[in-house]
C-alpha cells in the first residue's frame, strides 16, 4: 500500500510542490530501487534504533495495524494521517503524539490515482488531508470511526472482491471456449466499460438495461439470486468489516 501510495501522490507531484516527501521504516533502505523508479524526490529517513522522528511533520501511517506499536515514534508530528485498518484515533494518540489526527481507507488503485479512499478527520484541518489524499483518487469523508471501518466492503477490500468476480467471468468464458487471453482481455474491457457506465448508471438502472424479459441474461441473474449471490457477498463483506476492527491486537 506505501508504494502504491507513493506511485499515487508523484503522478500529482505539481501539487505537492510545498512538501519534501521522506520515508522511513524498520529498513526502509529495502525501498530503494522502488524510489530510483519514481518521477519524485523521495528521501529515505533511517530511524535511530526504533525511534522515528515526527516533529512538525504530517505522517502518513502505511504499516502493519500491529506494527505501529513495534516503533517509537519520537516529537510531536503536524499531522497523522493513517491508512491502519482497526486502529482508532485513541489507540494512535497514545503512539504518535500530533495535534491533528485523520484515519483513511484507501485502495490499491491509488497506484493509478484511481483510490476510492474515505477519510475520517475529526480535527479542524481536514481540507489538507483530503488535498493530499486526492492525490491518490476520489475520497470520500465519513463521520465517524464506524464508518471508515465499515467502508473496507465499499473500497479498503472490495478490489479483492471484484478480482474473485473477475478470475469467475473468466473460468466461465473458457469453460464455454474462449481462450485465457480473449475472456481475460474483455473481462478487463467490460469492467472499465462498467466503471464508465456506473458514472451516470445506478447498477439497477444497468442490469435493467442489458435484461431482456425471457432472455439470455435473466436466466443468469435467476442462478444467481437462487443461491443467494448478493447475500454471499453481503456476509462476505460483513466478515472483512469484524476482522478489520480487531487488526491492531
Ligand atoms: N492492502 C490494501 O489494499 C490496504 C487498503 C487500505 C488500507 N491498508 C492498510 O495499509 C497498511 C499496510 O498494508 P499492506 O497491505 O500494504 O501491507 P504490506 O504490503 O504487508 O506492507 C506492510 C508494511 O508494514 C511494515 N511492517 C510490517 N510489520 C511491521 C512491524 N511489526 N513494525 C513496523 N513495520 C511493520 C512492513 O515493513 P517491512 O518492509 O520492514 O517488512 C511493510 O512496509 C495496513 O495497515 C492496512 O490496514 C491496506
Amino acid at each position: 500500500m506505501a508504494q502504491a501510495l507513493l506511485k499515487g501522490l508523484a503522478q500529482n507531484a505539481s501539487k505537492l510542490e510545498n512538501y519534501q516527501l521522506q520515508i522511513t521504516g524498520r529498513d526502509p533502505q529495502k525501498a530503494r530501487p522502488f524510489l530510483q523508479s519514481l518521477p519524485i524526490e523521495v528521501k529515505i529517513l533511517p530511524p535511530h534504533g526504533k525511534k522515528i522522528e515526527v516533529q512538525d511533520s504530517i505522517v502518513l501511517l502505511a504499516i502493519k495495524p500491529y506494527g505501529l506499536k513495534s516503533l517509537r515514534y519520537e516529537g510531536g508530528a503536524y499531522m497523522v494521517i493513517s491508512l491502519l485498518a482497526g486502529v482508532g484515533v485513541p489507540s494512535l494518540q497514545t503512539h504518535v503524539q500530533s495535534t491533528h489526527y485523520v484515519r483513511c481507507m484507501p485502495n490499491i488503485a491509488a497506484i493509478h490515482a484511481l483510490s476510492a479512499t474515505t477519510m475520517y478527520a475529526p480535527s479542524a484541518q481536514k481540507d489538507e488531508a483530503r488535498a493530499i489524499l486526492e492525490c491518490l483518487g476520489q475520497v470520500v469523508e465519513v463521520e465517524s470511526e464506524t464508518l471508515l471501518d465499515a467502508s473496507l466492503a465499499t473500497n479498503g477490500s472490495a478490489l479483492a472482491f471484484l478480482g474473485m468476480e473477475a478470475q469467475g467471468l473468466i473460468s466461465a468464458g473458457v469453460c464455454a471456449g474462449l481462450s485465457q487471453e480473449q475472456a481475460s482481455k474483455l473481462v478487463a474491457q467490460s469492467f472499465a466499460g462498467f466503471a464508465k457506465l456506473l458514472e451516470t448508471s445506478s447498477p439497477q438502472e444497468i442490469i435493467e438495461a442489458i435484461t431482456t424479459p425471457g432472455g439470455a441474461t435473466i436466466a443468469g441473474i435467476s442462478v444467481l439470486e437462487q443461491k443467494a449471490f448478493k447475500g454471499i457477498l453481503m456476509q462476505a463483506c460483513q466478515a472483512t468489516i469484524e476482522k478489520g476492527r480487531t487488526l491492531s491486537n
